[in-house]
């Protein structure tokens, strides 16, 4: 059928036609949203979930939502080798500028400006030309002891007052939460902490691999007390149904219902995969309704495509030790694994895999979703894996 009207979305972040199945952690973004313009106390919300499953999607109509509730939104993508204080630094800039030009009396915007002046001061970042204003004196003792911990909820509390001050909140949307360091992690819910004593109207929306077993001590009780974390996952069949059958309908065409079943099966509900199989498989029947034929015919191409491009992007970037590493896991089934069970598979000690499931945690091929236990970051992964590698001997 006609490939421009397509209305399939494949692509990371590509807002799909139909966001189906989210309605319970977007009313829950909407109650934390409104509840902490009124001061009152909310959770503030870290969505996790495996790649493609409609993370960074749910971020961005968040964002959306905020800037309707009267927010003033920051959003960030995280990622390896970049400080949290030089990834959000400019943002706040930014941002402090935006409420300076809203109408309103007092000095809190203009200290918030001197505030952030002495925290970029104290951690000594380059951001290229990264100056605040050439007007503004750092306030000396303010967010400025170089402590990470210590300085990230002093700026919090000033940029939240300044907002206060205008009658607005602040949104920080974080993406790909799980690249920064314990240290970063820590300090946002130190942060968070300090919004939450205050009743001030700044929210943390985050999302990512789950964080909690990579926290330790005060911050993970802290993080399981300030923080809600909504599983983002597969879709029932119902809405993932909604998902393939509601933009084709709008389109006025259809699918047969043992096609939207195939479908489903072939998925197992992932989001990005149903963005793909319904993509194929519009482009590839001649006429609607799109039959369960057509879907079987279109699945050879979609597997291909995925292979080629979802899957094969990660597995390209690995050492042959690796690529055994994630083969002994997929032959252990599903997951998540326990680490004893990938080293008898391995044939190797527990003790001498460390450095190597390090590495891969860093490529964000696997994680651990609580501890001991380790998982692929992506769906159907395993199958991927058994496919590509047929033979595992060891
Ligand atoms: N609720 C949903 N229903 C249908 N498709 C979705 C949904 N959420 C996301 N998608 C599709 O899934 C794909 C991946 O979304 P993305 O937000 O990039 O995932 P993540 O950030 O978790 O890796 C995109 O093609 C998007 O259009
Ligand atoms: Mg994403």
């Amino acid at each position: 059928m006609d490939r421009i009207r397509n209305p399939f979305s494949p692509g990371a972040g590509s807002p799909p036609p139909e966001l189906a199945g989210r309605q319970s952690i977007l009313e829950q973004a909407d109650v934390l949203l409104g509840r902490v313009l009124a001061k009152r106390p909310e959770k503030s919300l870290l969505l996790t979930g495996l790649r493609g499953v409609g993370k960074t999607v749910l971020l961005n109509e968040i964002e959306r939502r905020a800037v309707k509730a009267g927010y003033r939104t920051i959003l960030v993508e995280a990622h390896e080798g970049k400080s949290l204080a030089v990834l959000l630094a400019p943002h706040l800039r930014r941002l402090l500028f935006e409420l300076d030009r809203i109408a309103g009396a007092g000095n809190k915007v203009k200290r918030g400006l001197a505030v952030l002046k002495s925290f970029v001061g104290a951690i000594k970042i380059s951001v290229g030309e990264f100056d605040i204003g050439l007007d503004i004196e750092p306030e000396s003792g303010a967010a400025d002891s170089g402590d990470l911990e210590v300085d990230l909820p002093s700026l919090f509390v000033t940029v939240a007052e300044a907002a206060q001050e205008r009658n607005v909140g602040v949104a920080i949307m974080i993406d790909e939460i799980q690249y920064f360091k314990p240290v970063e992690l820590s300090a946002l819910i130190m942060a968070m902490h300090k919004m939450q004593q205050g009743q001030l109207p700044l929210v943390l929306i985050g999302a990512g691999l789950s964080i909690l077993p990579g926290l330790a001590g005060e911050s993970k009780s802290y993080a399981e007390r300030l923080f809600n974390f909504p599983e983002v996952g597969p879709l029932t069949e119902p809405d993932a149904i909604s998902a393939l059958q509601d933009p084709v309908l709008a389109a006025e065409e259809e699918f047969d219902p043992a096609a939207l079943k195939e479908i489903f099966r072939l998925t197992q509900g992932y989001p990005y995969f149903l963005q793909e199989w319904g993509y194929q498989a519009w482009n590839h029947a001649a006429a609607s309704p799109i039959s369960l034929h057509v879907v079987q015919e279109a699945s050879d191409i979609v597997s291909k495509r995925l292979d080629e491009n979802f899957f094969r992007v990660r597995f390209d970037r690995l050492t042959p030790r690796e690529k055994m590493f994630l083969r002994a896991m997929a032959e252990l089934g599903k997951g998540p694994y326990r680490t004893s069970d990938i080293a008898e598979q391995l044939k190797v000690k527990v003790s001498t895999m460390g450095p190597l499931r390090a590495g891969l945690i860093k490529k964000g091929m696997i994680y651990s979703p609580s501890y001991g236990d380790m998982a692929f970051t992506v769906p159907l992964f395993d199958e991927f894996m058994r496919r590509t590698i047929p033979n595992f001997e060891q």
